[in-house]
């Protein structure tokens, strides 16, 4: 096996990686798709393609939902939980020692920084990990219906599930949709997104290396048009998992809905940051700053608004804008600290909103303009960006800019900035740096989020429940309740 350096050294140099994954994986193994169509992977940080892959169609799909149908109903929901585990440990532990090409892969395919693929390939090792050890732990109830009855319950698996992937988390996203619906039990056909589909394939090779049996968890990839869709709308799928638009996800829970299936919808956020006059002035400006240039902001959970208080407010945003001037830019392969977008669809998406804010007379306090890799030239990158947000109505607060772009408000005190940041469409998360730790919690207790962070954004791991209110979606993925979402409960009451 390669070592780190080598393999970053070959993508580098080679501009692509040898060995990736060619087809879809179905029923435990590579195969082409049906109509023997590919299509390109494009390099983000070259704005080039690196790779060919399968792109699918309803045929493909077909075939996905008949074998997990199958490897369910004839192997996986009468697999022994302990059983289920051992595998999702092995794969957990085969993830660990694949990292830096998993890593490698990532980074090429989605653009972001390898420091930061590195963490979404052990966060998806953990995933795998955490719920190895909860399969035997997903135990029912008993319940007191009297001396002559015995009632009881038990969770069941709901079935097939299927796992509509962004781009943006690629692995991660996989793993944290794959390992709780294997774990209770659930087959499972995955759509990776049509710029990011490397990863998903190489984890369904690694779980079936893991001892997986052939068709429990099958990856067809693919545009959302032509294999999304048909997925979505497959009355053979008991449950969807989509984490995207709000847009698609509305079309997912549509075709869902024709079936009567089961959907947890993740559909982003324009999150808060509310920073009070007595934090840590410098854990909030380091939290803020990762907030919102992680994956050059491109998460559905990033720090989007900044709502400061007035006594903090012109400093704290005069060394943020310092700092944001400060970063290193550049291929993702050399590990700077902004890497590019995604691709140049989002590039122009990003740029619209700073266009029009100008229009609007809006003046941006530092950065709001496409760029490209000091070193070649190349590549869709925006520069790290902030920006003053006039009125609350404006869509530079309202919407999801999903890039490198942060707004900043300003807030009179607590409350005000709690009006300002329950204000939203969305309400995925929120952020909070105060020092006053009963100001914290009662304002996290009125906080309209999904999840709140108190003095680390982004704080937590594959334990604490995630999934947003209102537009941002519903439902929620890991901790024990993400596990709850593949499950359905029989009740039974008996006489005796
Ligand atoms: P999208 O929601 O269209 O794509 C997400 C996934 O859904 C991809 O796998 C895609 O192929 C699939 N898909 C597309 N159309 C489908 C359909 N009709 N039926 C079933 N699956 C379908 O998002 P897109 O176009 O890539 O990005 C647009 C915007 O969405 C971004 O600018 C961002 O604001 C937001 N977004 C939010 C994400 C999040 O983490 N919540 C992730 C990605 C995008
Ligand atoms: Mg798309």
């Amino acid at each position: 096996m390669k070592t780190r350096k080598e393999l970053i050294d070959q993508a580098l140099t080679s501009g692509t990686l040898p060995d990736l994954p060619q087809g879809h994986f179905i029923d435990g193994a590579f195969s082409a798709p049906a109509a023997g169509r590919s299509m390109e992977s494009q390099d983000p940080g070259r704005a080039e393609a690196f790779a060919e892959f399968a792109r699918g169609d309803a045929a493909d799909v077909e075939a996905a939902v008949a074998s997990a149908r199958n490897a369910f109903e004839a192997v996986w929901r009468d697999t022994p939980a302990a059983e289920r585990g051992r595998i999702l440990s092995r794969a957990a532990a085969l993830i660990r020692e694949n990292a830096a090409g998993l890593a490698v892969v990532e980074c090429l395919d989605s653009g972001k920084p390898i420091g930061e693929a590195e963490g979404d390939v052990q966060g998806a090792a953990r995933a795998f990990e955490y719920y190895a050890g909860a399969c035997d732990k997903l135990q029912g109830d008993t319940f007191p219906i009297g001396p002559d009855y015995l009632g009881y319950s038990q969770h069941e698996p709901v079935g097939v599930a299927a796992q509509i992937i962004p781009w943006n988390f690629p692995i991660s996203t996989a793993a944290r949709g794959i390992a709780p619906a294997l774990a209770a039990g659930c087959a499972v056909v995955a759509k990776p997104a049509e710029q990011t589909p490397f990863t998903a394939l190489r984890l369904a090779e690694i779980l079936k290396n893991a001892g997986l049996p052939a068709g429990v968890c099958n990856v067809v990839t693919g545009t959302g048009a032509e294999v999304g869709a048909p997925l979505a709308a497959h009355p053979g799928v008991d449950h969807i998992t989509f984490t995207g638009s709000v847009a698609t996800g509305t079309a997912v829970m549509k075709a869902a809905a024709e079936n009567v299936t089961r959907v947890v919808l993740e559909l982003g956020g324009k999150s808060p940051v509310v920073v009070l006059d007595d934090c840590d002035r410098d854990q909030a400006l380091d939290g803020v700053m990762g907030a919102i240039f992680e994956n050059a902001g491109q998460i559905c959970s990033a720090g989007s608004r900044l709502i400061v208080e007035r006594g903090l407010h012109d400093g704290f945003v005069e060394e943020l804008c310092r700092r944001a001037e400060k970063l290193t830019l550049g291929h993702g392969l050399r590990n700077p600290q902004l890497g590019p977008v995604n691709s140049a669809e989002q590039l122009t998406r990003v740029s619209g909103f700073i266009a029009r804010a100008r229009e609007r007379g809006i003046e941006v306090a530092t950065g709001g303009g496409e760029t490209v890799d000091p070193e070649t030239g190349k590549g869709w990158f925006f520069q790290p960006t902030i920006v003053g947000a006039r009125d609350a109505g404006d869509e530079l607060v309202q919407q999801e800019i999903f890039g490198p772009v942060l707004t900043v408000q300003t807030a009179e005190d607590a409350e005000h900035a709690l009006t300002l940041a329950n204000n939203s469409q969305y309400a995925l998360v929120a952020g909070i740096y105060t020092g006053d730790f009963t100001r914290a919690h009662r304002l996290a207790r009125r906080l309209d989020a999904g999840q709140v962070y108190i003095n680390e954004y982004f704080a937590g791991g594959i334990e604490v429940p995630f999934g947003g209110n209102k537009k941002s979606g519903f439902g929620r993925e890991k901790g024990l309740e993400g596990l709850l979402s593949y499950c359905r409960t029989k009740s039974v009451a008996a006489r005796i």
